[in-house]
C-alpha cells in the first residue's frame, strides 16, 4: 500500500499527511453513542493508516480524554491540533456566548487540553469560532495565548476561521494555520484558502469530505432539519444536492465513486496543506486513504467539474 501523501503545513514546517483526522465523531453524549472500545480501535486505526495529523477540541465532548487514554503512547507518531475559547473556566449561560477569548479561560482550555491528551504540548491550538481581530484584542485572548507559546505549552497558533473575519485574521499575520470549512458542495471559502497559504500560513481543510452527503448509505440525508434564519446549510437545505444533481457530477465521478471524487476535489485545491475527515467508520476511514493515496484529480476533471458547479450556482463567492 503506497504511503500517505504529505505536505509543507505552511510555515510550521511541519509534515503532514493530506488526508488527517477529525477527531469530533469520537465526542459521544449528544453526539453518536460511540462505545470506548469503538474510540480505541477508530484512534489507533487512523495513526496505523499512516495518519500524522488529528484535530480535536475541548468542545468535543470526551474526544480530548479519548486521545489522552488511547494514543497518548504513541504521540509521537502525530502532531496533535486542539482549540480554545471554548468555555473551561466560564459557565455555560443559555443564549450566553459559546467562546469566551479572556486569558483566565484560554489559559484554563490549554490546561486541560494538556492534562485529558496526556501531553506536554499541543502542536496546535486554534481560537475556535472565527474571533472577530476586535474580539480578540479586546478581551486579551490573543495576547494569552502568546504567552503560554513562550511558555512551552503551544508550539503553533492557529484560528479556526470563516467569513466575515477570516480576511482580516489572514491579515494579522500572526497565526501559523487556518482550519477552513470547503469542498466542491461549499465553495464560499475557496479564494480565502488561496490568501490564507499565499500568506505562509497552513490550511487544515474541515468538511472536505462533505459530511459524508453524497455518499450511497448517507444519500443526502444528515438528519438535519433546515434551520429558518440561520447561516445557509448547504446539506440542511438541500443546495449541496442540488448543486451536485445540476452539475451532473455523477458523469464526472463515474469509475472514481462519489466519495473518492469529493474528498479528491477537496485535495485538489493548491492551497490545502491537509484536510481534517471526520469518521467513526473504520471501512470508511479505509475508503478516505485509498482517495488520498489516489491525489489530487486530473487538471481536467478538476477543471470541468469547476466550471459545471459555478454554472449550477456553487460558486467560490
Ligand atoms: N468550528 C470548527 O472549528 C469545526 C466545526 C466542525 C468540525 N470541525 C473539525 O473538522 C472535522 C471534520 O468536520 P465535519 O465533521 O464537519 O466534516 P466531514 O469530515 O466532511 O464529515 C464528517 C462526516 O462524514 C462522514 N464520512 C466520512 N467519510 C465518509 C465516507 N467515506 N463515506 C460516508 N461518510 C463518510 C462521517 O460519517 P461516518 O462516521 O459514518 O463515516 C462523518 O459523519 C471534525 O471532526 C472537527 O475536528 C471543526
Amino acid at each position: 500500500m503506497p504511503d500517505l501523501p504529505k505536505r509543507t503545513l505552511g510555515r510550521t514546517a511541519l509534515e503532514v499527511t493530506t488526508l488527517s483526522y477529525g477527531a469530533m465523531e469520537l465526542r459521544g453524549g449528544r453526539g453518536r453513542d460511540i462505545s470506548e472500545q469503538q474510540a480505541e480501535a477508530m484512534l489507533n486505526a487512523v495513526l496505523d493508516s499512516g495518519i500524522n495529523l488529528i484535530d480535536t477540541s475541548p468542545d468535543y465532548g470526551l474526544s480530548e480524554e479519548r486521545i489522552g487514554r488511547y494514543i497518548a503512547h504513541r504521540r509521537d507518531e502525530y502532531v496533535l491540533a486542539s482549540k480554545c475559547g471554548c468555555l473551561v473556566a466560564v459557565e455555560p449561560t443559555a443564549g450566553g456566548p459559546r467562546h469566551v477569548f479572556t486569558p483566565e479561560n484560554i489559559r484554563a482550555g490549554v490546561e486541560q487540553s494538556l492534562s485529558l491528551m496526556k501531553t506536554d504540548h499541543p502542536d496546535i491550538v486554534q481560537f475556535h469560532g472565527s474571533p472577530s481581530r476586535a474580539e480578540l484584542e479586546e478581551h486579551g485572548g490573543l495576547q494569552a495565548l502568546q504567552d503560554l507559546q513562550q511558555e512551552g505549552k503551544v508550539r503553533f497558533l492557529g484560528m479556526s476561521g470563516t467569513l466575515p473575519h477570516l480576511p482580516d485574521q489572514i491579515a494579522m499575520g500572526v497565526f501559523d494555520e487556518f482550519q477552513i470549512p470547503y469542498s466542491a458542495l461549499q465553495r464560499e471559502h475557496e479564494d480565502l484558502i488561496t490568501a490564507a497559504a499565499e500568506a505562509g500560513a497552513g490550511t487544515f481543510i474541515r468538511g472536505g469530505a462533505a459530511k459524508g452527503a453524497p455518499s450511497e448509505d448517507k444519500a443526502w440525508d444528515l438528519g438535519r432539519p433546515a434551520r429558518p434564519g440561520g447561516p445557509a446549510d448547504p446539506f440542511a437545505d438541500g443546495s449541496a444536492e442540488r448543486f451536485w444533481d445540476a452539475a451532473k457530477l455523477d458523469e464526472l465521478a463515474e469509475g472514481i465513486g462519489r466519495m473518492a471524487f469529493t474528498l479528491r476535489f477537496t485535495l485538489t485545491h493548491p492551497g490545502l496543506s491537509t484536510t481534517i475527515v471526520g469518521t467513526a467508520n473504520p471501512a470508511h476511514l479505509a475508503q478516505n486513504v485509498e482517495a488520498a493515496q489516489a491525489g489530487p484529480l486530473p487538471a481536467d476533471l478538476y477543471e470541468e467539474a469547476k466550471r459545471r458547479l459555478t454554472a449550477a450556482g456553487a460558486t467560490p463567492e
